[in-house]
């Protein structure tokens, strides 16, 4: 395998980008199909799915909230991946009914709901995912679309427990309750973990929690379960935030610098781009900045029955 070095590097941009064989390959990609939606192959996911490779994309719950995060490892996520997948089992309270995880991720969930007995139903719009659980857990019936999108007739009252654990926030409120209406059995419970945002906080993700609570009274649900895990969720957050800053800007700034003292000229052209490119992955560490989260989220566990 070749060296990295910049003189290749320009040379085979240059290559690619002007000669005729190549622009026939580039432009054909530039007429394909487009991108792929996020919704539909969200490649974040499919790389935290390779870092935590335990089935789980969530943040997890630590039952001692005061871990340093230079005391956390990968082990110590993956472990509170489970124990938060264990705080959504628990609150199911109809055994013998199907159990529909939606936005099921990697399948943890379903796997662990299978070694328990109950009949699991998976549902993700996302091909990599399904991918992913068509392998690990074939016997597992998983629905291949956007909850929005479930044929609700095929579904009626079926489910004694649907759960959202953290795929909440990418839905929108006013179709998850149309669809939650149609499904839920009598009786049923819908169990959610997810962040809610405090409205004017100036966060854009989660839902503001206000409107989640006046939306289910509106719908006719009572909380059978309200508990504040924030803190629970933090350590992941403090860990992920303390990576991003020792790691990946340290190695960002080392690439930076190589390129600077092995290349001056090549360095020159891209500076701008560099500069940009650091203000972006500042911009994403103050995204996981635990202080930040607590200020303007709370983390609940939540299980809601129709009144
Ligand atoms: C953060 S992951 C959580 C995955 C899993 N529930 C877990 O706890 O590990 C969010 C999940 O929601 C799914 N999702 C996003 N938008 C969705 C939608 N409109 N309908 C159903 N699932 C959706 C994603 O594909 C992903 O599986």
């Amino acid at each position: 395998m070749g060296r990295l070095r910049a003189s290749w590097v320009v040379k085979d941009i240059l290559v690619r980008t002007f000669a005729p064989s190549h622009a026939l390959a580039w432009l054909g990609r530039w007429r394909g199909s487009g991108p792929t939606p996020t919704v539909r192959g969200n490649t974040q996911l499919s790389l935290y799915s390779r870092i935590l490779p335990g089935g789980f994309l969530h943040y997890g719950y630590f039952d001692d909230p005061s871990i340093e995060p230079e005391a956390v490892s990968l082990q110590a996520v993956q472990r509170a991946q489970v124990r938060y997948a264990e705080k959504i089992l628990e609150l199911i309270d109809a055994p013998d009914a199907p159990v529909l995880d939606v936005g099921c991720g990697m399948g943890g969930l379903l796997g662990l709901l299978e070694e328990r007995g109950h009949q699991a139903v998976g549902l993700t719009p996302d091909r990599f995912q399904i991918d992913h659980i068509v392998g690990a857990y074939p016997e597992v019936p998983v629905l291949h679309c956007k909850f929005e999108e479930m044929p609700t007739e095929d579904y009626r009252s079926r489910f004694g427990t649907v759960i959202h654990s953290e795929s909440l926030q990418y839905m929108r409120p006013d179709s998850v309750f149309r669809v939650m209406q149609d499904i839920l059995a009598p009786g049923g419970t819908w169990v959610v973990a997810d962040y809610f945002r405090f409205e004017g906080a100036g966060e854009r993700s989660g839902w503001p929690w206000e409107r989640f609570v006046s939306l289910a009274s509106e719908h006719g649900y009572r909380f059978t379960h309200q508990e504040d895990i924030t803190a629970n969720v933090l350590p992941t957050l403090a860990f992920a935030h303390l990576l991003g800053n020792r790691i990946g800007l340290s190695a960002y700034d080392f690439a930076c610098d190589k390129l600077k003292t092995k290349a001056p000229a090549v360095h020159y052209v891209m500076e701008n781009v560099a500069e940009r490119g650091r203000e972006a992955v500042l911009k994403n560490l103050d995204v996981i900045d635990p202080e930040r989260f607590s200020s303007a989220k709370r983390y609940m566990l939540l299980a809601l029955k129709a009144a």
